[in-house]
Protein backbone atom coordinates (compact mmCIF):
# COMPACT_ATOMS: atom_id res chain seq x y z
CA UNK A 1 0.00 0.00 0.00
CA UNK A 2 2.98 2.29 0.04
CA UNK A 3 2.87 5.16 -2.16
CA UNK A 4 5.90 7.36 -3.57
CA UNK A 5 4.26 11.09 -3.67
CA UNK A 6 7.24 12.98 -5.51
CA UNK A 7 9.90 10.98 -3.76
CA UNK A 8 8.17 11.11 -0.33
CA UNK A 9 7.31 7.50 0.63
CA UNK A 10 3.70 7.44 2.48
CA UNK A 11 2.87 4.29 3.91
CA UNK A 12 -0.71 3.89 2.32
CA UNK A 13 -2.55 6.70 -0.05
CA UNK A 14 -4.73 7.84 2.97
CA UNK A 15 -4.70 11.77 3.43
CA UNK A 16 -6.05 13.82 6.02
CA UNK A 17 -7.42 16.83 4.39
CA UNK A 18 -6.30 20.29 5.46
CA UNK A 19 -8.42 21.87 7.62
CA UNK A 20 -10.32 19.08 8.43
CA UNK A 21 -8.06 17.32 11.43
CA UNK A 22 -6.58 20.50 13.20
CA UNK A 23 -3.56 21.48 12.64
CA UNK A 24 -1.13 18.31 12.85
CA UNK A 25 -1.28 15.98 16.13
CA UNK A 26 -5.37 16.13 16.84
CA UNK A 27 -5.76 13.27 14.78
CA UNK A 28 -3.87 11.39 17.21
CA UNK A 29 -6.92 11.66 19.51
CA UNK A 30 -9.04 9.35 17.57
CA UNK A 31 -6.77 7.18 15.24
CA UNK A 32 -3.38 6.27 15.21
CA UNK A 33 -1.40 8.19 12.79
CA UNK A 34 1.22 5.54 11.74
CA UNK A 35 -2.02 3.98 10.04
CA UNK A 36 -2.82 6.74 7.38
CA UNK A 37 -0.33 8.03 4.57
CA UNK A 38 0.10 11.72 5.73
CA UNK A 39 -1.46 14.75 7.70
CA UNK A 40 -2.07 18.02 6.03
CA UNK A 41 -1.78 20.76 8.46
CA UNK A 42 -4.43 23.39 8.62
CA UNK A 43 -3.84 26.16 6.15
CA UNK A 44 -1.56 28.59 7.90
CA UNK A 45 -1.74 32.41 6.65
CA UNK A 46 1.23 34.95 8.09
CA UNK A 47 -0.63 36.64 10.46
CA UNK A 48 -3.08 34.96 13.08
CA UNK A 49 -7.00 34.85 11.71
CA UNK A 50 -10.51 34.87 13.63
CA UNK A 51 -11.95 33.66 10.49
CA UNK A 52 -16.24 34.41 9.80
CA UNK A 53 -18.17 34.71 12.65
CA UNK A 54 -20.72 31.87 13.46
CA UNK A 55 -22.47 30.54 11.54
CA UNK A 56 -19.72 29.04 9.61
CA UNK A 57 -20.51 25.42 9.07
CA UNK A 58 -23.34 23.80 8.11
CA UNK A 59 -24.63 20.37 7.52
CA UNK A 60 -26.36 20.21 3.96
CA UNK A 61 -27.71 16.91 2.48
CA UNK A 62 -24.91 15.18 0.95
CA UNK A 63 -22.48 17.16 2.48
CA UNK A 64 -21.06 20.82 3.92
CA UNK A 65 -20.64 24.10 3.60
CA UNK A 66 -17.85 25.92 5.14
CA UNK A 67 -16.63 29.24 5.62
CA UNK A 68 -14.60 29.10 8.07
CA UNK A 69 -12.07 32.06 6.62
CA UNK A 70 -8.81 30.74 7.51
CA UNK A 71 -8.63 30.84 11.09
CA UNK A 72 -6.07 30.10 12.13
CA UNK A 73 -2.84 31.22 15.18
CA UNK A 74 -0.85 32.66 12.35
CA UNK A 75 2.96 31.99 11.08
CA UNK A 76 4.71 32.48 14.72
CA UNK A 77 2.91 31.03 16.92
CA UNK A 78 1.99 27.95 14.65
CA UNK A 79 6.19 27.62 14.50
CA UNK A 80 6.92 27.73 18.14
CA UNK A 81 3.54 25.93 19.72
CA UNK A 82 2.43 23.20 16.22
CA UNK A 83 5.00 22.25 14.63
CA UNK A 84 6.93 20.69 17.25
CA UNK A 85 4.21 18.35 17.17
CA UNK A 86 5.38 17.24 13.59
CA UNK A 87 8.50 15.56 15.27
CA UNK A 88 6.47 13.10 17.11
CA UNK A 89 3.51 12.21 15.05
CA UNK A 90 3.97 9.12 12.77
CA UNK A 91 3.14 9.78 10.14
CA UNK A 92 4.15 12.11 6.96
CA UNK A 93 3.24 16.09 7.52
CA UNK A 94 2.36 18.46 4.88
CA UNK A 95 2.42 21.85 5.83
CA UNK A 96 -0.34 24.06 4.22
CA UNK A 97 0.28 27.81 3.07
CA UNK A 98 -2.64 30.07 2.38
CA UNK A 99 -2.36 33.93 2.20
CA UNK A 100 -3.92 37.38 0.72
CA UNK A 101 -1.58 38.53 -1.50
CA UNK A 102 2.35 37.04 -3.24
CA UNK A 103 4.61 38.36 0.12
CA UNK A 104 1.84 36.61 2.31
CA UNK A 105 2.56 33.33 0.99
CA UNK A 106 6.02 33.44 0.16
CA UNK A 107 6.54 34.67 3.80
CA UNK A 108 5.08 31.30 5.10
CA UNK A 109 6.72 29.42 2.66
CA UNK A 110 10.49 30.55 3.30
CA UNK A 111 9.80 29.15 7.13
CA UNK A 112 8.38 25.89 6.02
CA UNK A 113 11.07 25.41 3.45
CA UNK A 114 13.32 25.68 6.74
CA UNK A 115 11.57 23.64 8.97
CA UNK A 116 12.71 19.88 8.43
CA UNK A 117 9.99 18.27 9.54
CA UNK A 118 7.61 19.49 6.47
CA UNK A 119 8.94 17.30 2.94
CA UNK A 120 6.22 19.41 1.56
CA UNK A 121 4.25 22.40 1.50
CA UNK A 122 0.44 22.84 -0.07
CA UNK A 123 -0.22 25.52 -1.86
CA UNK A 124 -4.04 26.92 -1.07
CA UNK A 125 -5.00 28.64 -4.08
CA UNK A 126 -8.28 29.48 -3.11
CA UNK A 127 -7.40 32.96 -1.80
CA UNK A 128 -8.66 36.38 -2.91
CA UNK A 129 -5.85 39.13 -3.61
CA UNK A 130 -6.48 41.82 -1.35
CA UNK A 131 -5.11 44.08 -4.21
CA UNK A 132 -7.72 42.96 -6.58
CA UNK A 133 -10.07 40.60 -5.23
CA UNK A 134 -9.66 37.68 -7.86
CA UNK A 135 -8.55 34.59 -6.28
CA UNK A 136 -5.10 33.20 -7.59
CA UNK A 137 -6.39 30.10 -8.30
CA UNK A 138 -9.15 30.82 -10.68
CA UNK A 139 -7.02 32.67 -12.76
CA UNK A 140 -3.92 30.96 -14.64
CA UNK A 141 -2.04 34.78 -15.20
CA UNK A 142 -2.64 35.02 -10.98
CA UNK A 143 -1.33 31.32 -10.93
CA UNK A 144 1.72 32.10 -12.64
CA UNK A 145 2.42 35.00 -10.58
CA UNK A 146 1.96 33.04 -7.51
CA UNK A 147 4.00 30.18 -8.14
CA UNK A 148 6.78 32.11 -9.94
CA UNK A 149 7.54 33.49 -6.40
CA UNK A 150 7.07 30.85 -4.42
CA UNK A 151 8.91 28.53 -6.43
CA UNK A 152 12.55 29.74 -5.87
CA UNK A 153 11.97 29.75 -2.25
CA UNK A 154 11.09 26.00 -1.74
CA UNK A 155 14.67 25.06 -2.10
CA UNK A 156 14.13 21.90 0.28
CA UNK A 157 10.57 20.78 0.53
CA UNK A 158 8.32 19.62 -2.39
CA UNK A 159 5.23 21.94 -3.93
CA UNK A 160 2.23 20.67 -4.41
CA UNK A 161 -0.56 23.10 -5.45
CA UNK A 162 -4.31 22.55 -4.24
CA UNK A 163 -6.27 23.72 -7.18
CA UNK A 164 -9.72 25.07 -6.99
CA UNK A 165 -12.84 23.31 -8.68
CA UNK A 166 -14.34 27.00 -9.64
CA UNK A 167 -13.01 27.36 -13.05
CA UNK A 168 -13.61 26.89 -16.23
CA UNK A 169 -10.63 24.66 -17.57
CA UNK A 170 -9.09 22.85 -15.39
CA UNK A 171 -6.60 21.19 -17.63
CA UNK A 172 -5.06 24.76 -18.15
CA UNK A 173 -4.75 25.44 -14.21
CA UNK A 174 -3.25 22.14 -13.33
CA UNK A 175 -1.08 23.00 -17.10
CA UNK A 176 -0.14 26.27 -15.48
CA UNK A 177 1.15 24.47 -12.32
CA UNK A 178 2.70 22.29 -13.59
CA UNK A 179 4.78 24.72 -15.96
CA UNK A 180 5.47 26.57 -12.52
CA UNK A 181 7.11 23.80 -11.32
CA UNK A 182 4.40 21.86 -8.98
CA UNK A 183 5.67 18.77 -7.84
CA UNK A 184 2.29 17.39 -7.07
CA UNK A 185 -0.91 18.67 -7.61
CA UNK A 186 -3.86 18.51 -4.97
CA UNK A 187 -7.46 18.70 -6.88
CA UNK A 188 -9.67 19.52 -5.19
CA UNK A 189 -10.67 22.22 -2.89
CA UNK A 190 -14.46 23.44 -2.32
CA UNK A 191 -17.08 24.33 -4.93
CA UNK A 192 -18.33 28.26 -4.27
CA UNK A 193 -21.85 27.79 -3.03
CA UNK A 194 -24.58 29.34 -0.79
CA UNK A 195 -27.59 27.96 1.49
CA UNK A 196 -30.45 30.01 2.11
CA UNK A 197 -32.94 29.78 5.75
CA UNK A 198 -36.10 29.97 4.10
CA UNK A 199 -37.73 31.24 7.51
CA UNK A 200 -36.16 34.01 7.51
CA UNK A 201 -34.50 34.67 4.06
CA UNK A 202 -31.13 34.89 5.16
CA UNK A 203 -28.32 33.28 4.24
CA UNK A 204 -27.33 30.38 6.44
CA UNK A 205 -23.99 31.01 6.55
CA UNK A 206 -22.76 34.62 7.96
CA UNK A 207 -20.37 35.08 5.10
CA UNK A 208 -23.42 34.44 2.60
CA UNK A 209 -21.94 31.91 0.91
CA UNK A 210 -19.32 29.37 1.22
CA UNK A 211 -16.96 25.91 -0.01
CA UNK A 212 -19.15 23.07 -0.62
CA UNK A 213 -17.35 19.46 0.31
CA UNK A 214 -18.48 15.80 0.98
CA UNK A 215 -20.05 13.63 -0.73
CA UNK A 216 -21.99 16.10 -3.18
CA UNK A 217 -18.48 16.85 -4.95
CA UNK A 218 -17.29 13.79 -5.19
CA UNK A 219 -18.46 12.65 -8.37
CA UNK A 220 -16.95 15.89 -9.83
CA UNK A 221 -13.84 15.38 -8.42
CA UNK A 222 -13.41 12.26 -10.38
CA UNK A 223 -14.31 13.80 -13.26
CA UNK A 224 -11.32 16.73 -12.42
CA UNK A 225 -8.63 13.77 -11.70
CA UNK A 226 -9.48 12.13 -14.88
CA UNK A 227 -9.48 15.00 -17.26
CA UNK A 228 -5.95 16.74 -15.09
CA UNK A 229 -4.30 12.98 -15.44
CA UNK A 230 -5.22 12.29 -19.04
CA UNK A 231 -4.60 16.20 -20.08
CA UNK A 232 -1.14 17.10 -18.48
CA UNK A 233 -0.46 15.28 -15.45
CA UNK A 234 0.56 12.21 -16.67
CA UNK A 235 3.14 12.73 -18.89
CA UNK A 236 4.44 15.34 -17.12
CA UNK A 237 5.13 12.84 -14.30
CA UNK A 238 3.14 14.82 -11.61
CA UNK A 239 1.14 12.98 -9.19
CA UNK A 240 -2.11 13.81 -7.96
CA UNK A 241 -3.86 13.94 -5.10
CA UNK A 242 -7.72 13.14 -4.95
CA UNK A 243 -9.66 14.52 -3.20
CA UNK A 244 -13.53 15.48 -2.60
CA UNK A 245 -16.40 13.57 -0.62
CA UNK A 246 -14.63 10.34 -0.21
CA UNK A 247 -16.36 8.35 2.43
CA UNK A 248 -16.24 4.95 1.65
CA UNK A 249 -13.12 2.68 0.02
CA UNK A 250 -15.52 2.91 -3.29
CA UNK A 251 -15.15 6.57 -3.45
CA UNK A 252 -10.99 6.42 -2.87
CA UNK A 253 -10.33 3.46 -5.26
CA UNK A 254 -12.61 5.78 -8.00
CA UNK A 255 -10.12 8.59 -7.69
CA UNK A 256 -7.16 6.50 -8.07
CA UNK A 257 -8.25 4.87 -10.96
CA UNK A 258 -9.25 8.50 -12.48
CA UNK A 259 -5.31 8.97 -11.79
CA UNK A 260 -5.00 9.47 -8.35
CA UNK A 261 -1.64 8.83 -6.53
CA UNK A 262 -2.80 9.20 -2.96
CA UNK A 263 -6.22 10.42 -1.48
CA UNK A 264 -7.54 12.85 0.59
CA UNK A 265 -10.58 12.60 2.88
CA UNK A 266 -11.92 15.98 4.42
CA UNK A 267 -15.52 16.27 5.69
CA UNK A 268 -15.62 12.55 6.21
CA UNK A 269 -13.81 13.27 9.60
CA UNK A 270 -17.02 15.44 10.84
CA UNK A 271 -18.76 12.34 10.12
CA UNK A 272 -16.61 10.03 11.96
CA UNK A 273 -12.87 10.85 12.19
CA UNK A 274 -11.77 6.76 11.81
CA UNK A 275 -13.12 6.67 8.51
CA UNK A 276 -9.91 7.38 6.97
CA UNK A 277 -8.67 4.43 8.83
CA UNK A 278 -11.41 2.03 6.91
CA UNK A 279 -10.90 3.65 3.77
CA UNK A 280 -7.35 2.49 4.06
CA UNK A 281 -7.69 -1.55 5.16
CA UNK A 282 -11.00 -1.64 2.13
CA UNK A 283 -8.29 -0.03 -0.12
CA UNK A 284 -6.05 -2.66 0.90
CA UNK A 285 -8.64 -5.64 0.24
CA UNK A 286 -9.33 -3.93 -2.79
CA UNK A 287 -5.62 -4.02 -4.32
CA UNK A 288 -5.48 -7.76 -3.58
CA UNK A 289 -8.55 -8.67 -5.31
CA UNK A 290 -7.36 -6.92 -8.26
CA UNK A 291 -4.60 -9.12 -7.96
CA UNK A 292 -2.27 -6.38 -7.90
CA UNK A 293 1.08 -5.86 -5.81
CA UNK A 294 0.94 -2.44 -5.09
CA UNK A 295 -1.97 0.11 -5.05
CA UNK A 296 0.18 1.59 -7.83
CA UNK A 297 -0.42 -0.63 -10.22
CA UNK A 298 -4.54 0.89 -10.31
CA UNK A 299 -3.70 4.53 -10.90
CA UNK A 300 -5.13 6.28 -14.02
CA UNK A 301 -6.32 2.37 -14.99
CA UNK A 302 -9.99 3.55 -15.55
CA UNK A 303 -10.87 1.61 -18.58
CA UNK A 304 -12.34 4.63 -20.34
C1 LIG B 1 -14.41 22.83 7.72
C2 LIG B 1 -13.46 22.81 6.57
C3 LIG B 1 -12.28 23.56 6.65
C4 LIG B 1 -11.38 23.54 5.58
N1 LIG B 1 -10.23 24.26 5.66
C5 LIG B 1 -9.31 24.20 4.65
C6 LIG B 1 -8.06 24.86 4.79
O1 LIG B 1 -7.74 25.49 5.79
N2 LIG B 1 -7.21 24.78 3.72
C7 LIG B 1 -7.48 24.07 2.59
O2 LIG B 1 -6.66 24.01 1.67
N3 LIG B 1 -8.67 23.41 2.46
C8 LIG B 1 -9.57 23.46 3.47
N4 LIG B 1 -10.75 22.76 3.35
C9 LIG B 1 -11.02 21.99 2.11
C10 LIG B 1 -10.66 20.50 2.27
O3 LIG B 1 -9.28 20.32 2.53
C11 LIG B 1 -11.05 19.71 1.00
O4 LIG B 1 -10.35 20.25 -0.11
C12 LIG B 1 -12.54 19.76 0.66
O5 LIG B 1 -13.31 19.75 1.85
C13 LIG B 1 -12.98 18.63 -0.25
O6 LIG B 1 -12.76 17.37 0.35
P1 LIG B 1 -13.91 16.56 1.14
O7 LIG B 1 -15.10 16.49 0.21
O8 LIG B 1 -13.31 15.23 1.47
O9 LIG B 1 -14.23 17.34 2.34
C14 LIG B 1 -11.66 22.77 4.41
C15 LIG B 1 -12.84 22.00 4.36
C16 LIG B 1 -13.73 21.99 5.41
C17 LIG B 1 -14.97 21.16 5.32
Amino acid sequence: MSVDLTGIALRNPVIIASGTGGYIGEVADVLNPSRIGAIVTKSITCEPRDGNPPWRVIDVPLGMINAVGLANVGLEKFLAEKLPEAETVDTVVIGSIAGNSVADYVAVAEAFNAAATLPAVELNVSCPNTDDGLQFGEHPRKLRELLSEIRPVLTRTKMIVKLSPNVGDIVAMAGAAIDCGADALTLMNTLHAMAIDVETRQPRLSRGSGGLSGPAIHYLAVRMVHEVYEGVARDAGVPIIGLGGVMRWPDAAELILAGASAVGMGTALFVNPRLPLKVASGLSRWVDKQGCASVSELVGQVQA
